[in-house]
């Protein structure tokens, strides 16, 4: 037999390029501290129902705190002839402990353990990302309560459409990010039972207390069929798929920026220290930042899909495939805690233009809609009517190369006879956006309100 722990049935051990293939401590040792407390769990609850005894729990418990506390202290070396954390943890722990650590893998097998160990991670990032997102929705809502009636052009087609407020987009993306941790919340909430105790694929003979372990781990309880338990991995697509969401939704939020800070744009400045120079052009202000915010996007993205594509084509039970769940996850996992920092750090500092804004909102006959709305108001023509008065006007406005708001009274009555004076008044940016006092809509009053309304929501809850 070879000096493997399943050595056993072999002749010889592997060859360098299985070693290669085969070995996952490269990236699973980030499993350390989830592999130690699922097997304290398991320890504690073998020992409990009298399958090891006192004596052998202790030294078990004692060598695992030893080892835990090497791994901490980068003193742990770890070994890729020794495949996964799991076989290096209990390597240490024998050369610590010696017999009793062969009784830890009774009524285990590394499938079942791994599938705790990666929950148990996959949870911590569901949590840690909410902490994340909450930081940059206080920086969202921060300036919408100061921005709450900046008026700026709204877009659609990033053609000029209405005007809007600044605070009011902020707010947009706060609902986003809102949505995106509710969805963590609920793949956290899905992914909380545990599968220890499933052994490698049918259960196990001896008498364990899964309810125990479950407990012990903060599961709410254990899995309920052995063979999906060690097949799963749900868990960790939900959590890319939450994340992916979320990438997009800050790329949007990016994008924005890098048109923003454009020279043609002026809208926001970003803080210096999350803005770039060029090495050529004396006057560059680069937003590297945002650039790769948007960027990195594509890469988780792309880990939820590696993921989908590994696991579509595999037959229950475990296949050495799943091994390959774990490095889309921590890309997936520091790309957001990434991604999400640097947005709250460029929105926190963010410079608004405030008077370049409040210039361009009109530029484009975006309260060409204010007019038709008064034309319907006080001369009750259908809005479809009204609609062709207004786009009259703009045409008019537009062959003269004026503005709306240009136009005399005389003009305005050559296309509709009945417009009176106060017509003109509805012209102003201002008075368009406070127009729009419908719930959710962008009237200062409102934005104020639901600014907040979102700090109850979402910060101080
Ligand atoms: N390193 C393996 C993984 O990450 C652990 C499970 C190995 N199980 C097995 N039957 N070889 O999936």
């Amino acid at each position: 037999s070879t000096s493997q722990i399943w050595g056993g049935r072999f002749k010889s051990g592997p060859s360098a390029v299985m070693e290669a293939i085969n070995a996952s401590i490269g990236f699973d040792k980030r499993l350390y501290r989830q592999d130690i407390a699922g097997s304290r769990a398991h320890c504690k609850m073998l020992a409990k129902v009298g399958v090891i005894t006192e004596a052998d729990r202790d030294a078990i418990l004692d060598g695992l705190a030893q080892v835990e506390q090497e791994i901490d202290a980068g003193t742990f070396e770890f070994s890729s002839a020794l495949e996964d954390i799991h076989m290096n943890v209990e390597t240490r722990l024998k050369a610590l402990i010696g017999e009793p650590a062969g009784r830890l893998h009774t009524a285990r097998s590394r499938n079942d353990q791994v599938a705790t160990d990666f929950r148990l991670w996959v949870r911590e990032a569901c949590d840690r990302v909410q902490g994340q997102l909450q930081a940059l929705q206080n920086a969202m809502i921060t300036q919408a309560e100061q921005h709450y009636a900046t008026v700026m052009p709204g877009f659609t087609h990033l053609q000029a459409a209405q005007p809007v407020t600044f605070g009011h987009h902020m707010l947009a993306y706060v609902e986003m990010f809102g949505r995106d941790r509710s969805r963590f919340a609920d793949a956290r909430a899905r992914m909380n039972e545990c599968p220890l105790g499933s052994a490698a694929l049918a259960g196990t003979g001896y008498p364990i207390d899964r309810e125990m372990t479950a407990r012990e781990l903060g599961f709410d309880r254990p899995t309920y069929n052995s063979l999906d338990s060690v097949s799963d991995r749900d868990f960790a697509l939900e959590y890319m798929a939450a994340a992916a969401i979320t990438a997009t939704h800050l790329s949007r939020l990016a994008e924005e920026l890098v048109i923003w800070t454009s020279a043609q744009f002026r809208f926001v400045r970003l803080p210096d220290e999350l803005s770039t120079g060029s090495s050529i052009m004396p006057q560059k202000r680069n937003p590297d930042a945002a650039e790769l915010v948007r960027a990195k996007a594509g890469r988780v993205i792309g880990d939820l899909n590696a993921l989908l594509i590994v696991m579509k084509g595999l037959p229950l039970a475990y296949s050495k495939d799943m091994q390959e769940d774990k490095e889309p996850v921590f890309e997936v996992s520091d790309t957001l805690d990434l991604c999400i920092t640097a947005a709250a750090g460029m929105i926190a500092d963010l410079t608004v233009n405030v008077a370049r804004l409040r210039d361009q909102a009109g530029v484009g006959y975006t309260t060409a809609t204010d007019l038709a709305d008064w034309c319907v108001r006080k001369l009750n023509v259908p809005f479809r009517r009204a609609h062709e008065i207004a786009g009259e006007l703009v045409k008019m406005a537009e062959d003269r190369g004026v503005g709306l708001e240009d136009l005399s009274l005389a003009d305005l009555q050559s296309i509709e006879a009945g417009i009176t004076e106060d017509a003109l008044a509805c012209l102003t940016v201002e008075y368009s956006v406070a127009a729009r006092a419908s719930y959710g809509g962008t009237a200062p009053d409102n934005v104020k309100a639901q600014a907040a309304l979102a700090r109850q929501r979402f910060v101080d809850s």
